[in-house]
């Protein structure tokens, strides 16, 4: 009942105690527990005597009903699962997926204790940001689906330029930054047997509106959020279903029409390409000049000898 009264006062203007009860075949007091309800969960909903309820506000909180409501996905976030807080999306996604979870399960948090980033690091996830997995079953080879993290690198800065009215550039492989700080990340991690793609898991972060000193300061200088300090500029129920739609769609006409359309894109909207880097992949420090991303979505370099070099993997430290 909570739910339809909800939807009925979404269509707009007051509407009455007993029409809402007439139209549901309930008593006037039954719909005044649900408004309350509402209420309680956060919902503003004004009352006027002879005009009756109209809903003024809906919480920032991510809500199942709230999600569903307006999700135009066919499979991403079909089957979904909101946590007030989780140690990691991600790991909890994984867990789903080898357990044969459908395609486009998707797992989302207030905050995450444990979040995870790329190379070992930590993700600070403190409420108001968002936090996701979706588990993703794409009929591709290993290395094609290598390339998943880049497409979703591109459906993400264009969702973030257009809900928060910020110019994200995208840094190889897949961090997005403003103004040359690090606002959103991506983890993509897989399960393969030879070249047969059992899984993907995409794992999304998003600081929406956590300032300086909300970071740890070992990173307070290189990370910021879509609105620093500034809670309500963005609405994250929308920004969520708008990136899971665009990654849907994306994703078909990856499959379609291969990386080469993402990548042009990608290259639009980089911060990499011809600047002298340094590259830690683990192993060693590269330094060369970022050339182009090759059509597997690896970086090549030109290093001070002239020689080329391809980098699969790494975090990249800009030299100027
Ligand atoms: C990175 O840039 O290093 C990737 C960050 C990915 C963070 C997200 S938040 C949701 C999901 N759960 C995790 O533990 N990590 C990813």
């Amino acid at each position: 009942m909570k739910k339809t009264i909800l939807s009925l006062l979404k269509k707009g203007g007051p509407v009455s105690g007993e029409t809402l009860a007439g139209q549901l075949g309930v008593s006037r007091t039954a719909v005044w527990k649900s408004v309350k309800r509402l209420r309680d969960e956060g919902y503003g909903i004004e009352s006027s005597p002879r005009r009756g309820y109209t809903l003024v506000s809906v919480p920032d909180r991510l809500l199942v009903e709230e999600i569903y409501d307006g999700l135009a996905t066919c499979v991403l976030g079909r089957e979904m699962l909101v946590f007030g807080e989780l140690p990691s999306t991600q790991d909890y996604a994984k867990h789903l997926a080898q357990n044969g979870c459908p395609e486009g399960t998707t797992v989302i948090a207030e905050r995450q204790t444990c979040g995870r980033g790329r190379l070992g690091r930590k993700w600070e996830s403190p409420p108001g940001g968002l936090y996701f997995s979706i588990v993703l079953r794409p009929p591709l080879s290993l290395l094609e689906a290598t390339r998943i993290p880049l497409v979703a690198g591109v459906v993400l800065a264009r969702a973030l330029e257009q809900y928060a009215a910020v110019q994200p550039r995208l840094k190889w492989p897949n961090d997005i930054l403003i103004a040359g700080r690090k606002a959103a990340g991506i983890l993509s991690e897989m399960s393969a047997e030879m070249e047969l793609l059992h899984w993907v898991v995409l794992g999304i972060g998003i600081n929406i509106d956590a300032k300086p000193s909300d970071f740890p300061k070992e990173i307070g200088s290189i990370a910021t959020s879509l609105r620093p300090g500034e809670s309500d500029a963005v609405d994250r129920v929308r920004l969520f279903q708008d990136i899971l739609f665009q990654l849907e769609d994306s994703l078909a006409r990856f499959q379609v029409e291969g990386f080469e359309p993402f990548l042009m894109l990608w290259t639009e909207m980089n911060d990499t390409l011809g600047r002298d880097v340094r590259i830690a992949d683990g192993r060693e420090m590269i330094e060369g000049r970022a050339l182009e991303i090759d059509a597997d979505g690896a970086l090549v370099l030109e290093c001070r000898d002239g020689s080329k070099r391809r980098v699969t993997t790494g975090e990249v430290f800009f030299n100027e």
